[in-house]
């Protein structure tokens, strides 16, 4: 008889695009899901939308803007109350991209907001949920059947963020690049708003804070044995029509999609998406530590996941433990 305790998993940002439809494949595949999103209200409402009464019962919302630290201190805690069961897998997948900005806006604590959300908010809920997904369950009960899982930490990365592909190369506004890391040096605090301490260039901020979620997941993997967690990253495609690019110019919004799809074919649907997001996190197959998983920028039917090269950006072994080591220190867990 199989074990009676289901695999609990944690995502981020699950009120649009990839995280909406990574629910439905976790919810099949057999787990409980904890959707981490800064309105409870909006993320139940949306999820009730896309899923069906049976499936909900498995959902549980947890509120957290990820832009503030204290609000993810707060969740994490409760978190770390309300389930009597530890997390067996995250995935980081909560963003913003905002191209368009003039000034940077500033997080609760006075960071760059698209650093402190998708770099800051999710490396601080990390380490606090660290201990808790460490001592997690390791038979569970996924689709009737006990299975053997390590825990896992999946962390959504993005061709932009890494210079090893043609993608991460484009000079528009500049690539991605932690320079010498003066700005996290000095503090990151206004009138600072790069990581490298140079002018603000929106664009390259939001790349730059996917960047170090790729060196998160290098440095953790290197950091904590493989035998006990299996820490990646995953390029899922160009989604090209989700919500990321709502602040991108119209005629962007309408030709993007086109574009991806007829002239570089690297568009994929969201529902494909969020398919490969929830195996990456949970199928054994791709439990393989500090793997970035890429399907291709060129989408070909049937085409299988492999392990992308990682830039020197990514790997470099000074700036990446440089990286984290401020990291630890801007969100306050030194
Ligand atoms: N789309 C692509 O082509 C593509 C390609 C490569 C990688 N990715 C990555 O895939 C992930 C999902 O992107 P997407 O395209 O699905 O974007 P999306 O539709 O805009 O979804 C982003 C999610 O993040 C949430 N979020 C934003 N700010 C937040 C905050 N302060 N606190 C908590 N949650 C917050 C949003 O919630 P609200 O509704 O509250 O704003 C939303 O649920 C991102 O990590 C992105 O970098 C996307």
């Amino acid at each position: 008889m199989g074990n009676s305790i289901k695999g609990l998993v944690l995502i981020t940002g699950t009120t649009s695009g990839v995280g909406l439809n990574t629910l439905k494949p976790l919810l099949r595949f057999g787990w409980d899901v904890i959707a981490v999103n800064r309105s409870n209200k909006r993320a139940i409402e949306i999820a009730q939308q896309f899923l069906t009464d049976s499936e909900m019962k498995n959902m549980n919302f947890i509120e957290i803007d990820l832009s503030d630290l204290d609000h993810v201190r707060n969740g994490c805690s409760e978190i770390l109350k309300k389930f009597k069961k530890p997390i067996n897998s995250i995935i980081c997948n909560a963003a913003v991209y905002k191209p368009r900005l003039r000034k940077p806006e500033r997080s609760p604590q006075g960071f760059e907001n698209s650093m402190a959300v998708n770099h800051f908010g999710h490396f601080l809920l990390i380490n606090l949920l660290l201990d808790n997904i460490l001592s997690s369950e390791k038979e569970i009960n996924v689709n009737g059947k006990t299975t053997k899982f390590k825990p896992r930490i999946t962390i959504l990365g993005t061709v932009t963020a890494n210079y090893s592909e043609l993608g991460g190369r484009i000079p528009i506004p500049a690539p991605a690049d932690l320079g010498n890391l003066s700005g996290f040096k000095n503090g990151f605090l206004s009138p600072i708003s790069m990581a490298n301490g140079k002018r603000f260039k929106p664009g390259k901020a939001y790349k730059d804070s996917k960047l170090c979620n790729m060196v998160t997941v290098q440095e953790l993997s290197k950091k904590y044995s493989n035998e006990k967690i299996i820490i990646n990253s995953l390029y899922p495609g160009c989604v090209a029509d989700t919500k990321l690019f709502r602040d991108t110019p119209w005629v962007f919004r309408f030709l993007f999609p086109i574009f991806q799809k007829f002239i570089t074919k690297g568009y994929v649907s969201q529902r494909l998406a969020g398919e490969r997001v929830a195996k990456i996190a949970t199928f054994k197959k791709y439990a393989k530590p500090a793997v970035h998983w890429s399907w291709g920028n060129r989408q070909k039917f049937g085409r299988k996941a492999f392990s992308q090269k990682l830039s020197k950006r990514i790997i470099d072994s000074d700036i990446s433990k440089q990286t984290i080591e401020l990291t630890r220190k801007l969100v306050g867990l030194d």
